[in-house]
């Protein structure tokens, strides 16, 4: 059970949580970085926000999304009819195209822990030459047990309530963040540290460029990362 928000609560957490500082970025580097006539793929794509954003800034690329909400895509469908959708699972979906940057963002942490490292590898398969990958998540600090994980999963659960209400965040919002705190503690969602995820990004890929974008501490503990990697 995914427990998730309506499509239009979806689209508003880009405003009041931290995450949509994160998504921003990633629009301006697609936008600088992938080439004329490009390709881009973006795995778990939810409500096609940010192809969406991105068709209005570049109207050249080609832009695919998959996400197996079938509410959230029939959302992005009948609005961004430019852009290509799939309702799937991105397990089993396959495609023959490569791609020149291959996006997924806080989607990582919706796929069980064991299934995240083959993911990953298959991230990284999508890649065309001289192409990159773009995988961004929020992270809990490191753990070493499971009440530790709980523990953490409970810190970077206040700290994205505090700030969404300091944000003037509305209260189906401020909902979706509460709920959040228990797809974490429950394990409904799957976040990790960025210490645990490092070395997978490793595995598969020669080059992995660090970012965190919220909040404003030294990198490695709770927030908002992402992370550009090339072969
Ligand atoms: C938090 S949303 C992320 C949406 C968007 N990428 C963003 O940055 O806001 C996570 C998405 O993962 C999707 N999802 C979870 N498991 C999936 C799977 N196995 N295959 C495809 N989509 C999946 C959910 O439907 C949901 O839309």
């Amino acid at each position: 059970m995914q427990n998730l928000p309506t499509a239009e609560v979806y689209e508003k957490e880009f405003r009041y949580m931290p995450w949509g500082i994160l998504i921003h970025e990633i629009m301006d580097r697609i936008a600088e970085d992938v080439p004329q006539e490009g390709k881009v793929l973006d795995l778990l794509c939810g409500t096609g926000y940010l192809l969406s954003e991105l068709k209005k800034r570049r109207p050249d690329i080609s832009f695919v999304g998959v996400d197996m909400e079938s509410e959230f895509i029939d959302f992005a469908m009948e609005r961004y009819d430019s852009i290509e959708f799939k309702a799937a699972d991105v397990l089993k979906w396959t495609d023959d195209r490569r791609f020149d940057a291959v996006l997924c963002t806080a989607g990582l942490h919706h796929l069980p822990y064991e299934m995240q490292d083959a993911f990953v590898g298959k991230v990284a398969g999508f890649v065309g030459e001289g192409g990159f990958a773009i995988i961004a998540d929020p992270y809990i600090d490191d753990y070493a047990d499971e009440i530790e994980r709980k523990l953490a999963s409970a810190k970077l659960g206040y700290e994205y309530l505090a700030a969404t209400i300091r944000n003037g965040g509305t209260d189906d919002v401020i909902d979706a963040a509460l709920t959040l705190i228990g797809n974490d503690i429950y394990t409904v969602e799957f976040k990790t540290s960025v210490a645990k995820n490092r070395p997978v990004f490793s595995r598969y890929f020669g080059k992995v460029e660090e970012h965190k974008t919220w909040p404003e501490t030294d990198g490695g503990g709770y927030g908002d990362y992402y992370f550009i990697l090339r072969r």
